[in-house]
């Protein structure tokens, strides 16, 4: 078996004690493998920063190990640096003052990386991260979201294996997040970094993870593959058209057998979704409608995007998730 890139067990941290203690991260552990993109996902609040906070040992927790490749840093922190960068919520990860070439240099030769030996990967970072006009300005000077970038730039100018990005995209325009995940997604791929990335956006988890842990009240409730989680919600969802406008008899009728949302008459045409159990109903369906005079204008079956199935999972569905999962 391949080592894994970061192991954390038994994971648990407490803010304040007596009546007021709140446990912000609940006995977590988790994997990731060298390489891997890992989503941490989680409504506001579900201790996603505190937990990558315990992991550095920015927050010291109550009780947890971790383990880089198979070692525990925990009495060498110094040496877990060199391992690991970080880019946290919120926090300056860079020196205002110094411009975005200076910072990647800086950064890098916290590592003990030559500045000047690693010229050329410097530039191909400002490049990727649209920065080459702004290269020789200082950070103060840019906008919100281009200090984002030169951000995430010097966590990987650092050159470490493990990073550990907290809402990468947070502030970035529509333009901006989707070059920063794609440069992310290949200079994790060139690089074989290993990468915990925290974010609210689906759009930037379902294209960077291949597999995500949903934690919610500290504990984790789902740690799976995207493409499970998505077949597991692939029901039988169905979106039907109807080339003429139903009425409410066929719409009561339908609503006696399945499971039906989103009706809605317009323009002369019926849409609505449709959840049946299996193949068979969805047959059950059609001969429903065709006893009705309705003539079928469209049926297709209707994807789940992450962003429902994170819905579903936080929405008190990961009891169900994991009895299908089992
Ligand atoms: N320094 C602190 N002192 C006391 N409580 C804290 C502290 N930091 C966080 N908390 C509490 O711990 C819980 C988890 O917070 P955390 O910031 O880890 O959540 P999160 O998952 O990162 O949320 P978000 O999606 O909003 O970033 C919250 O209830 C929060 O109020
Ligand atoms: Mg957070």
């Amino acid at each position: 078996m391949v080592e894994a890139a970061l192991d954390v067990e038994g994971m648990r941290k407490t803010y304040g004690s007596g009546g007021k203690a709140l446990v912000a991260v609940d006995d977590v552990s988790f994997s990731v493998q060298p390489g891997e993109i890992l989503g941490l996902l989680g409504p506001n609040g579900a201790g996603k920063t505190t937990l990558i906070k315990c992991i550095l040992r920015l927050v010291e927790p109550d009780a947890g190990a971790v383990r880089l490749f198979g070692e525990d840093f925990s009495q060498r922190r110094n040496e877990m640096y060199r391992l690991v960068s970080a880019v946290l919520e919120g926090a300056r990860n860079t020196y205002w003052r110094m411009t975005v070439r200076e910072n990647l240099a800086f950064f890098a030769g916290l590592q003990g990386i030559s500045p000047r030996r690693r010229r050329a990967f410097h530039d191909e970072l400002i490049e990727r991260f649209g920065l080459t006009e702004k290269a020789t300005t200082p950070v103060n000077e840019l906008s919100t979201g281009m200090k984002q970038k030169v951000a995430v730039a010097c966590a990987f100018a650092r050159e470490t294996p493990v990073l550990f990005l907290d809402e990468p995209t947070l502030g970035l325009d529509l333009h901006a997040s989707y070059t920063l995940r794609h440069e992310l997604k290949q200079l994790a791929a060139d690089h074989h970094r290993t990468i915990v990335l925290s974010s609210h956006d689906m759009d930037v988890v379902r294209d960077l993870c291949q597999r995500v842990i949903i934690v919610q009240r500290g504990r984790v409730v789902v740690d799976d593959q995207v493409a499970n989680l998505m077949a597991l919600f692939r029901t039988e969802a169905y979106t039907i058209r109807l080339a003429g406008a139903a009425g409410d008899d066929v719409r009561r009728r339908l609503e006696e057998r399945f499971v039906i949302s989103d009706w809605q008459t317009e323009g002369g045409e019926t849409r609505f979704d449709a959840t049946v159990a299996d193949a068979g109903q969805l047959y059950d369906m059609i001969d429903v409608l065709r006893s009705s005079g309705l003539a079928l204008a469209g049926i297709s079956r209707s994807e789940p995007d992450l962003a429902q199935v994170f819905l579903r999972v936080t929405q008190g569905e990961s009891a169900a998730v994991k009895e299908v999962a089992r």
